[in-house]
């Protein structure tokens, strides 16, 4: 009798692929060719990943580019001045990254002489590394067989492992870990991780998933349940609308600025002083209150100028600028000075004083 190949002794003991073997080849034919996927260097994975957090690949690029070439390693980085640094990241927002990023290159030039971490709890430990990139960074510089989630990486655990509800609780985030690792290959763990990523971008899209070009649709439990484009449930937040006041405190051809925290809003940016709006202020009563509480300075405003009306990712701001005179000199406390206003370009500022600057010069003429 011919035997049938289905019913072979051989084909029955022919073992399919496995799904990350799967997820592997589809990443070589299908996976995104990206900057830093070029060079396989700690440094280069430990900057884009800190750009890449809460930011698109497309507007990382071109920042990610001109990184490397103005700090090309590690020990460049780590002597490069602050504002320098800022600066290299004007306008890609959260900036605690930059102030983060450039920590870590000291503690990795100098307290570790150059050793990058080897492992995913020491990635932990420098600044600015959270839970996901340091699993990012242990997978794809340490080899290390970790899965890293991230937005991405979320929705298409969520689908495989049929998951419902919410995936950003303590056991949803442990169950995408453990059972996660069955994408993960554990010879080319980065490429896994950055597997589940263009995957995400390119077949478990959002809305209407392709599952027919998915290489793992065959274990995918959420397909399985006829349900393949479920979401984890997320609360969003609302955009909050602040009207706040600032002062362009101008002495000859130089203004006053300060730097802001290293952490929180715009961290480590150049701003004008001011603030916050009350209920029941004008923004000139704003103003003169703000220079008192903050700079123990007497202001009146002599000049307003256009109001700039700004939206930022998580809230929209409506901006009063003023030219203040000021009575005494620069304040001793806090990390502000008077700065030449032909050099106001080298200080890394939030994106609406660009706005502020461009009406302050075509009115003064210069
Ligand atoms: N998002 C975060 N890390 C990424 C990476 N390495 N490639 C593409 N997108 C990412």
């Amino acid at each position: 009798m011919i035997k049938s190949a289905a019913t072979s002794p051989k084909a029955k003991t022919r073992k399919s692929p496995a799904l990350s073997t799967l997820l592997l080849r589809w990443y070589r034919r299908r996976g995104r060719e990206l900057p830093w996927r070029r060079r396989s260097d700690p440094y280069s994975a430990l900057v884009s990943e800190a750009m890449l957090q809460q930011t698109t690949v497309s507007a990382v690029i071109p920042y990610y580019e001109r990184w490397m070439r103005v700090f090309p390693d590690v020990k460049t980085l780590a002597e490069a001045d602050r504002d320098h640094v800022m600066k290299m990241w004007e306008g890609l927002g959260y900036y605690s990254r930059a102030v983060s990023l450039h920590k870590a290159a000291g503690m990795i030039a100098h307290k570790r002489q150059g050793r990058f971490p080897e492992n995913e709890d020491h990635w932990r430990k420098l600044p600015g590394v959270g839970a996901y990139t340091a699993a990012a960074l242990a997978a794809i510089v340490s080899g290390q067989r970790v899965v890293a989630i991230d937005g991405l990486a979320r929705r298409v655990l969520f689908r495989f492992l049929g998951m419902t509800g919410n995936a950003q609780n303590a056991r949803a985030v442990s169950k995408m870990r453990e059972e996660g690792l069955i994408l993960i290959a554990a010879k080319r763990p980065g490429d896994s991780v950055q597997a589940i990523m263009d995957l995400a971008t390119a077949v478990c899209t959002k809305n209407n998933p392709r599952c027919d070009e998915c290489p793992v649709s065959r274990a995918c439990a959420a397909l399985a349940a006829g349900d393949p484009g479920r979401l984890p449930a997320i609360k969003r937040k609302k955009i909050e609308s602040i009207e706040v006041a600032v002062g362009l405190w101008v002495r000859g051809e130089t203004v006053y600025m300060q730097r802001r925290p290293d952490k929180g809003l715009f961290a480590g940016l150049w701003e004008l002083p001011g603030g916050k709006v009350e209920k029941g202020e004008t923004p000139e009563q704003a103003l003169v209150r703000e220079f008192q509480e903050e700079l123990h300075r007497r202001v009146r405003p002599v000049l307003s100028l256009s109001v700039v009306r700004h939206s930022y990712t998580s809230f929209k701001v409506r901006i009063h600028p003023f030219v203040v005179r000021g009575v005494g000199q620069a304040p001793k406390s806090g990390d502000g000075h008077f700065i030449p206003l032909d050099k106001i370009g080298d200080y890394a500022q939030p994106a609406a004083n660009k706005k502020i600057w461009r009406d302050f010069f075509q009115r003064k003429g210069s």
